[in-house]
This record gives C-alpha cells, structure tokens and sequence, in this order.
C-alpha cells in the first residue's frame, strides 16, 4: 500500500522543501472583554461579529487565515498523540484560537491511540440513524478530549465502483441511505462542540489519478445521487465545514468549481461554514479557488501561501474583496459554533471512557454485520470441534489511509471465537497450508474460514475477488472451495470493505460479511455467529455475480477513466438502480440481510405525511428487522427511471409474534427527479410505493397518492 509520504512524492510533491513552521499554543482563554474587543460582544450575530473581527486584522493577518500551517502533522498522527491532521493558526492578539483538527474522523479519531469504531460501510450496513448518532457522539468526544476543535468526517461519497479504494469510509451506494445517517452523525459531533467537516465534495469516487482525475457527470446524477448526502447534510445538520475534493467535476477543479461552490452549496443550500481543501493537492489554483468559494487550504498554503495571494492580488485576479469574503466566512463559522467564546480544549485522552467506548465499537460492529446465507448452521448450537481458518482470523483487519486509527487494544476473530466458544475446541489454522487447513475441517463440527480484502486511500482494488483481495493472504478463494469440500458446515467470515465476488456461495453453509467491524469485531462476529445477538446488518451495497455486472462495468471509459477523464455514463443508474434496471441478477440485492427469525410485512398504507407499514416477528426468536420502502417514479417520457429507489427504513428489534406499526415520512423529494432540461426537481407524475426487507423482496405495494 503505498504510503501518503509516497503518493505525494509520485503526484510531484516535494514535502521536505516545505518548511515547518512553528505550531502556537493558540489563545489560553475565551474571546475577551467586548469593550476592548467589540466581536466578543456574544449578543450580537456571527455575521456582525466576523465583521467586526475583519476590520480589526490586517491584511496580512487575513491571509495568513487562508491555509494551514502544519504540512508534518498528517504524516504524524497515526502514531503521536499531539500531533494534529491539521492546524490553522490563530491571531492570538485579537483572541482568534489556533484551530486543531483531529486524525482519522470517519472511523475514529486517531492522534495515537484511539477507539477504532467499525468502518462507516458497516454503519450503512446498519440501517440505523441512531446507531448512526452514537457512532457519532464517540468520534466527537474522543476528538473534543484530545484536544480538538474539528473532526474531518463524515465522508459522504457514495460507491460507485466496489473497486474504490475508500468504498469502506462513506455509507454505501445509495443517497438516501447515506444522508439519513450523516445527518444524526453530523448533529452527534457537533452537540460535543466539535466541528465537522463533511468531505469529499462532490462526485470523488475512486483513487486510481485521484489528484487530476475528472468526472465528468451529468447535472441528473449529480443531483440525485452524489449530492443528496451533502444537501441533507447542509440542510439539516448545519456542518460547520466542508471539504472540497482532489478531483475536478465536469472539467472545473472540485475546490475551484464556483457553479459548486458558491452556487449550489451557498447559493443554494444556504451553507454558512467554511469550505476548507482536501489535504495537499486539492486546491489546484490561487485566484480562481478564492473566487470559487475555497477558504482555507490544508493543511499548509501552497496556492493559498501569503506569497502566492499577494501574488494574484497584484495581478488583478484576486480581490481584496474576495479575500475578506473568505476570511469573514472563516469568522463567521468559528463565531457560530462557539470555538472563539470558550477556552481551547485540553488534550486530556486519559478522560476517555475507554469501556463505554469500546461498548459502542462492538455494539455498533453487531449492528452492521450482515447475514448473506444460512442453511440452518447459524447461530452456532454447542458446537464439540470448530476449525478456524484464514489469516485474516488471527489478525485485526481495517481500511487504509487517514481514516484508519491505530486501535488502543484489539480482538481478532480467532480471540473472539476462543472466548465465547466455551467447552469447544478451537483448533486454528492460518489457510497457507491448505491441505492442513483441509485436515482440520474435516475433523471438525464446523468450519469457520475468515476471508478479507485489503481496501485503503490511495489506491484502487486491483480485482473483486478474494483471490487477489489481499496479496498478502493469497489465494481465498481456492481456501474457500477446499475447505467447503472437505465439511458441508462451512461458514465463511468476509472482513471487507466494499462488495467482493463470491463464486462459492451455494457452495458453503453460510456466509457472513462483517465489512471492518473496528477494534472489538471479534466479540462482535462471535455474540453474532453463537446467537447471542441477531445478526444486524443489511447489505448497503449490491454483491454481483461477477464485475461485469456492475454499474462501471468492463467499460474502461466508466472505469477507471480514459486520458484523465472518467464518464458517469451510468447516470443515475448506480448501485442496485443499474442491476433493476437491466434485470441483472445481482449475487445479493442492496438491503438484503438474514435475520435468525423471520418476519412478515403487512398492510401498507399511504397517508398525508408517510407510508405505514406492519412488521410481525413470525419465528420463535427475538430478531431485528429493517422494513425498507422504495418508490418507483413512472410517467416521464424520455427520462428513464430506475425502477425503485430507497426512501425510508427502519430497525425494529421484536420478540417472536410480536408486531410493530412503522412509519416512514415522505415529502415531495421522495417523488421527484431532477429535470435536466428546467434545471429544477419535477414531480412524476406515476408513482407507486413498494415496501418489505429488500430492494429485490418487497412484497407490499400501493399508489403513492399525495402526501404534503
Ligand atoms: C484525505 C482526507 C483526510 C485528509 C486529512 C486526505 O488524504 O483525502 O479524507 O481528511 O487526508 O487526513
């Protein structure tokens, strides 16, 4: 995997020539005394503060507020526990504090050692926005404890290609899906008084060129599938920030774009934070970033260096005007979520309450993890003799890249499964030698065979299969299919970030895909694999039969781009839209997930504000169920629609026969598609409602008629 010392070295960044300045404490107390300093004056608006504050800086004083000023940070994080992923210093003599900005932030914050949570495709995996607010509510206080005013999460990106290299960092493939869950993530951070930074906007979904690439994407796609995560998220949760992307959009550099960036995330969605630049490379000119709406370069000014402003001031291509804009922006967001009016936070981890936080790690990893198949050997039932086999077993497995955090203490699968085994015995075997990993099994009750692929920033996955998932782990797939011949009670564990193929899957007993499940996975996939909890999870992405099969396909324009550029050809037709589209048989549906109990969907009914739906436990466990309702638009000629689209869900957790009435809140969004032509959303006029436990098992259906 390459390293960000090396990716950046290869895209011609020369590190060691930046120069490292020196970090300053940052202001020691609050804002100050508002007759002195009148923008401490908290009775009076954000804006009319920043204003205040503006007019007492100097012009350089307002450049310096335009970049980072920590390039080493980054490079430090995973292992210093003062290091910060990025610094903007303050103005101490007009009390502006240092801003700090925490490692990781999707998956946890690292800085360290910290709590790794499971990666955020296991909360998609979830269903569950109020998983989705614990989840956040770790990441912000561990951020707040350590010392930080910012977490750089959630990345909001949706998967288009399963060979996306940071497919595991965002939610899935669907909008909706991915906006229900940012939003309470977002609020959770925030209410610890911890920024967030909602990233990569817009339309970043692959690796491979992924400082230059270009994708070129039609306003539809756009809007209703990469931009809806972020438009909830700026509509609802009021992020305090948001992070332009490496890659340009439609030939305009993502941090550059001003039809983005000033037009649809401020002019439309009324964003009032500050659109600080991914880290480095993002930001891909001076006056034309300025002009766009780009206010901070992290984590240090290359195009934002005070010499290169005062640069394209003198030529004319910047404003003084524009400056001031941005640096009020910049003022504004700190006056609105707090950060001038309280004292910095100390870096204290030691008040972390690392056992309620490992609680949620397990509880939220239980929660995603997803049952794909069960002949009946889960949940385990006192097994004598288990063989554990894999690699992957022995060892804790996560995505790559900025989000990962070093964890304060892990549990393998292996340890996992020893614990909770009690009178069984475990006999491990790593699968290099297969014929022992064979002999094992066919000794065994059961065989458990842990599979997993190794997703990380940087680089794309060089296939879908296990077979080259993970070089490291060899040959998985051939593991897979020696070990099922040898014990028809084969269980495969799958540890990975996005969907893989699974050319054994009628092969083997069941299969389970735990996606990363963080630091306590072992407990995790053992409370689940025992039945001590029900497997929670439902697929937010679709697992095809084979690559082909997916929305990019084999088409090399699709992915991963010719001569620079990368076509979104698909259009809106991504994820499970493009297999229902196409009648694609896809290996397991989007939404698909096994309880250990069964459930039955009844009387679907359409009112002014939702649909209603009944959801009844008909087995003899307690379970959890995720109701999912999709609406299929109609009646637009010349626009294609995918023929259902996700847009409500739940998580109930019932005993056997008992029932649930769930309601899912609709509004004129859910019936609508982007019209291309009236640059607006426009009603369908044919809709129906459909609704059960997937995109591809919806037993219940009903006309839409006219909620409000
Ligand atoms: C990533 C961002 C991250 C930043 C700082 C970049 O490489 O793309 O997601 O927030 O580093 O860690």
């Amino acid at each position: 995997m390459p390293s960000r010392v090396s990716s950046l070295v290869a895209a011609g960044v020369c590190v060691a020539a930046l120069t490292v300045p020196v970090v300053p404490a940052g202001a020691a107390t609050p804002c100050g005394d508002p007759r002195r300093r009148p923008w401490c004056d908290t009775s009076l608006s954000p804006d009319r503060r920043a204003a205040l504050l503006l007019r007492a800086l100097t012009p350089h004083e307002r450049l310096g507020l335009m970049a980072g000023d920590d390039p080493v940070g980054p490079l430090l994080t995973p292992t210093s526990a003062t290091a910060r992923e990025g610094t903007v210093r303050g103005v101490p003599r007009l009390g502006i504090p240092t801003v700090l900005m925490a490692g990781g932030g999707p998956a946890g914050i690292r800085q360290g050692r910290g709590t790794a949570l499971p990666s955020p495709i296991a909360l998609g995996a979830g269903f569950d926005s109020a998983a989705a607010a614990r989840f956040g509510r770790v990441v912000g206080d561990e951020a707040r404890r350590k010392g930080n005013d910012v977490a750089l999460g959630p990345a909001l990106d949706i998967v288009r290609t399963p060979r996306g290299g940071r497919s595991f960092e965002g939610f899935g493939e669907d909008p909706f899906l991915t906006a229900r869950l940012a939003v309470p993530w977002i609020r959770a951070v925030q209410e610890q008084g911890v920024l967030t930074s909602v990233k990569h906007f817009p339309a970043n979904n692959q690796e491979f060129q992924r400082f230059t690439v270009d994708a070129v994407v039609g306003a539809r796609a756009l809007r209703e599938v990469y931009l809806p995560p972020f438009e909830a998220a700026v509509r609802e949760a009021r992020p305090a920030t948001v992070m332009c992307a490496y890659n340009l959009v439609n030939g305009r550099p993502s941090c550059g774009s001003r039809p983005i960036l000033d037009g649809v995330l401020r002019g439309e969605w009324g964003f009032r934070g500050t659109v600080i630049s991914d880290w480095f490379l993002a930001a891909k000119d001076t006056a034309g970033s300025a002009e766009a709406g780009l206010n901070i370069e992290m984590p240090v000014g290359v195009r934002y260096s005070p010499a290169a402003l005062l640069a394209a001031l003198g030529t004319g291509r910047l404003s003084r005007a524009t400056v001031d804009r941005r640096v009020h922006e910049y003022l504004r967001t700190l006056f609105a979520h707090g950060v001038m009016d309280r004292a910095p936070y100390p870096n204290a981890p030691g008040t972390i309450d690392t056992a309620a936080h490992d609680r949620a790690a397990r509880e939220l990893a239980e929660g995603g993890i997803t049952l794909l198949r069960n002949d009946g050997v889960l949940p385990l039932r006192a097994p004598r003799s288990i063989a554990l086999i894999g690699s992957a077993a022995g060892e804790y497995v996560s995505g790559g890249g900025s989000s990962q955090v070093t964890p304060r203490a892990t549990v393998t699968v292996r340890q996992g499964v020893q614990a909770r085994a009690r009178g069984a015995a475990v006999t491990y075997r790593d699968g290099r030698d297969v014929r022992s990993a064979v002999a094992a099994a066919r000794e065994a009750d059961v065989a458990i065979v842990v599979a997993a692929d190794a997703k990380s920033e940087f680089t794309d996955a060089p296939c879908m299969t296990l077979r080259c998932g993970d070089p490291r782990r060899g040959d998985q797939d051939a593991l897979i299919r020696a070990v099922a011949a040898a014990n028809p009670r084969t269980v495969v564990v799958l540890q990975t970030g996005a969907p893989v193929l699974t050319p054994w899957a009628e092969d083997v007993a069941a299969v389970v895909e735990t996606w990363y499940p963080g630091q306590q996975g072992g407990h995790a996939v053992a409370r689940m694999l025992f039945g001590d909890v029900d497997p929670g999870g439902r697929l937010p992405v679709t697992f095809p039969v084979a690559e082909r099969d997916t929305p990019t396909g084999t088409d090399r324009r699709r992915y991963p781009g010719v001569g620079g550029k990368v076509h979104y050809s698909e259009g809106v037709f991504v994820g499970y839209r493009h297999y229902d589209r196409h009648g694609i048989a896809p290996r397991f549906p989007f939404g698909h997930g096994l309880s250990y109990t069964t459930f039955a969907y009844r009387d679907l009914r359409v009112g002014p504000r939702g649909a209603q739906v009944t959801v009844v436990n008909t087995g003899n466990r307690t379970g959890v169920a995720v109701p999912q309702l999709y609406v299929a638009l109609g009646g637009t000629p010349g626009v294609p629609q995918p023929p259902r689209q996700l847009k409500g869900f739940a998580k109930v957790t019932l005993a056997p026969g008992a029932s649930r009435r769930v309601t899912f809140p609709l509004d004129a969004r859910s019936f609508a598609y982007w019209d291309e032509k009236g640059g607006r959303w426009q009603a369908a006029p044919r809709c129906r409602i459909l609704a059960g436990s997937s995109s591809r098992d919806l037993p219940l259906s009903a006309a839409c008629g006219t909620p409000g």
